[in-house]
């Protein structure tokens, strides 16, 4: 393989230039000719695509965001669009893709490669964390520092009014944001899609804590919880202990996506970007570089798309256990 190209796809996560860098220096060591392309699959279906040099990843390492743009292309989910990508690959003579992003991603590359033949390897990036085949993806772990800095200052305010606060984080499906926020920032109760926390669970927690003399309480919802997200839990719970209890509700939604990436997002990022790199050049198609107990590893797309990644329930249980 002689020419290959990278992009990032869906939300956009810290990190994420860090793996950009990887692509292009690991291209540019094993002497390939390495391509941008702008935006997503959008840029593929409207060319946008530039060659890149070592010199094009500069001081980037410790950005947030994404040099290249990202987008969640409409027209790439049609036979049209994707024939038009095509067309673009080919006139760039790409013979080889490293694709940096989530689910939604890997699945477009997989149909891309049964229509045309273009191998993808895959990168994580999101700060959800909800791959299979890595245990953590590009963009969590500073996404959860992020959390945790609103936490600890929501708690000041929160201690000083004796307040109850429902603190929103991001995770449509996925609560391991909420899960590790919550440990790190002492809630007295982590709510997360993957296990239903009843409203009569989450009056009850509050009650014992009255009953301890607490005087303020931290709950995390991750915004894909059963019972809604933070406002609507918020809603449900005062229409049960009333509204003379001070409640209040803090959305922390997009600033969780930005930001300088932490040391273990770079360091990740990097590995997994030559591990695409490489993966690619040795051969590999349709599957993404993740790191399981510290190795390299190359996971079927099919598998990343089709299984989940189950949370740890045994954080969620030591997380009754020390609010107590
Ligand atoms: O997938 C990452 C994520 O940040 C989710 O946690 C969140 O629900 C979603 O993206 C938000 O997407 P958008 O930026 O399109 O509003």
């Amino acid at each position: 393989m002689k020419r290959v190209a990278v992009f990032t796809s869906g939300g956009d996560a810290p990190g994420m230039n860090a793996c950009i860098r990887a692509v292009v220096r690991g291209a540019v060591y094993h002497g390939v000719e390495v391509f941008g392309i702008r935006r997503g699959y959008n840029g593929m279906i409207n060319g946008d695509i530039f060659q890149m040099t070592s010199h094009s990843v500069s001081n980037i390492v410790q950005r947030g965001g994404t040099i290249l743009k990202s987008a969640r292309s409409r027209e790439f989910m049609t036979p049209e669009g994707r024939k038009k990508a095509y067309e673009q690959i080919q006139k760039f003579g790409i013979e080889g893709l490293v694709a940096i992003g989530g689910n939604g991603t890997f699945t477009g590359a997989t149909i891309f490669f049964d229509e045309f033949g273009i191998p993808t390897v895959g990168a994580p990036g999101t700060i959800d964390n909800d791959l299979y085949g890595t245990d953590h993806t590009i963009g969590f772990d500073t996404a959860v520092n992020t959390a945790l800095e609103a936490i600890d200052k929501i708690r000041d305010t929160a201690d000083s009014h004796d307040r109850i606060f429902f603190i929103e984080v991001m995770g449509r499906d996925s609560g391991y944001i909420a899960i590790q926020s919550g440990i790190a920032g002492g809630a007295e109760l982590v709510m997360v899609p993957e296990v239903l926390t009843p409203i009569s669970e989450v009056v009850e927690t509050l009650k014992q804590g009255w009953d301890r003399q607490k005087s303020s309480s931290i709950i995390v919802v991750a915004e894909g919880d059963e019972e809604g997200n933070a406002t609507e839990v918020a809603e449900k719970i005062s229409r049960q202990i009333g509204t003379e209890i001070d409640m209040r509700v803090t959305t922390l939604g997009h600033i969780q996506r930005g930001g300088i990436p932490t040391a273990y997002d770079r360091i990740l990022a990097s590995r997994l970007g030559l591990g695409a790199l490489e993966g690619l050049l040795h051969g590999q198609k349709n599957v993404m570089a993740g790191v399981v107990n510290n190795e390299l590893v190359y996971t079927p797309f099919r598998d990343t798309i089709r299984l989940p990644k189950p949370i740890n329930e045994d954080l969620l249980r030591m997380v009754k256990i020390l609010s107590v």
